[in-house]
Parts: structure tokens; C-alpha cells; sequence
């Protein structure tokens, strides 16, 4: 028998996979009950699926598209996936998140993969996107660094860092969007709702 959510969630954990925060994921699950026209969902950095099959548990009319780069992760999201007997709606691909491309469009886009490439992930998957559309975005505060650059001294980190700080910005003044933006939820959580 497939191990259950909870039992992913655990491992997850345990093994340092970086998933979601609790009341990061509670917030996203929440925001897609309260929106029913949610039901393509394309997301960006699947690790072992554990947010995806969240989602796609929902609702029964929720398909979820999921990227990973990673052979490893993809391998073991496939497994769980197909061991919760969700290969039917969750559809787990290995590649790079800005190198795929579809014709299909979505609902609600769920960005929880390269921190550095939030910016390129919204123009890259915009033309998959209708009025509506929702992008949500994890890991705003990046543990705090973003706003707390003193609590780290790597020059990559802080490099991401600042980088994570513009694309907040730049999403708040983006007059293709409606922002908004839950810095207390789970890593900093935002919500970008296309308008034009
Ligand atoms: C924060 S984890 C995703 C957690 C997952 N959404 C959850 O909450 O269960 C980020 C994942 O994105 C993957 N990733 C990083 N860069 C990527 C890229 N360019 N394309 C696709 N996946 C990427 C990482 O390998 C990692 O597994």
C-alpha cells in the first residue's frame, strides 16, 4: 500500500526535502476551495508531490501539471503520485521549469521552484494565462534574509536575496496584476491575480 499524505509530509521533512510550510500550504489550499473555477494548475518545483497532490485533492475536477529538474525527486513523486492513485490528475514532469512549454492554459500557477527565476517563470508562462488567472509565488522572505540581509553572510544567498526583494517589488507595481502580498504565511506568500 502507498504510504499517505501525512506520511510523505512527515519524511519530507525529516529527510530536509524543502516542501511547503504548514500554514504556507493551508493558505493555498484555502484560496483554491474559495475558488472553484480553479481547476488547471501548473506547478513549478514539484520535490516528492506532496503540494501537488494537496491540490489536486480539493477537488475531483483539479488536474495539476507539476515540474521538477531534479531525476531523483521526479522519480519519487512519480512513485507517491501513482501510489495515491493520482496519475490520473497529477502529471509529473522531468525538466526544467523555463524550458517547458504548452498550449494548454491554467488557472492558478503554483511558483515554488528556482527563487532566482520568479521574474522569467511569470513572462515565460504569461501566453498560458487568461484574465484571471492566478500566479502564487513561496518563499518571499527566504527564511527572513530578504529583509534581514545581516543573517547571512553567503554571497550567493544574498545575491538571491536581493534579487527575491526586486521581484517583490516589481510584481506590486506590475499593472498586469492585482497583488497581494502575506508576508506572515508560511516563507512569504503572494498572490498575483492577472487583470488585463
Ligand atoms: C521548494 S521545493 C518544492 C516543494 C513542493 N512544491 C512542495 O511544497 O511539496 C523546490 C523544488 O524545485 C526544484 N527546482 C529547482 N529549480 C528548478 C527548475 N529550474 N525547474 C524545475 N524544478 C526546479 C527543486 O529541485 C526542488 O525539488
Amino acid at each position: 500500500m502507498g504510504k499517505t499524505l501525512n506520511e510523505i509530509e512527515h519524511a519530507a521533512r525529516q529527510d530536509h526535502v524543502p516542501i511547503m510550510l504548514g500554514d504556507g500550504m493551508e493558505f493555498l489550499l484555502e484560496y483554491i476551495r474559495s475558488h472553484p473555477s480553479v481547476m488547471r494548475v501548473l506547478e513549478c518545483g514539484t520535490a516528492v508531490g506532496w503540494s501537488a497532490m494537496k491540490i489536486a485533492g480539493v477537488r475531483e475536477n483539479i488536474t495539476v501539471d507539476t515540474l521538477e529538474i531534479d531525476p531523483e525527486m521526479h522519480a519519487q513523486a512519480v512513485r507517491n503520485i501513482h501510489e495515491a492513485g493520482l496519475d490520473d490528475r497529477v502529471f509529473a514532469h522531468l525538466c526544467d521549469a523555463g524550458l517547458y512549454r504548452t498550449n494548454q492554459y491554467y488557472d492558478l500557477f503554483f511558483i515554488d521552484a528556482a527563487k532566482s527565476q520568479y521574474r522569467m517563470y511569470v513572462e515565460h508562462f504569461l501566453p498560458n494565462s487568461v484574465i484571471g488567472s492566478v500566479f502564487v509565488f513561496d518563499n518571499l522572505n527566504f527564511h527572513g534574509i530578504v529583509d534581514h540581509p545581516e543573517l547571512s553572510e553567503n554571497r550567493s544567498t544574498l545575491q538571491m536575496t536581493r534579487k527575491i526583494r526586486k521581484f517583490r517589488e516589481t510584481m506590486k507595481n506590475d499593472p498586469r496584476f492585482e497583488t497581494t502580498w502575506h508576508p506572515d504565511v508560511g516563507d512569504g506568500v503572494m498572490v498575483s491575480r492577472r487583470i488585463v
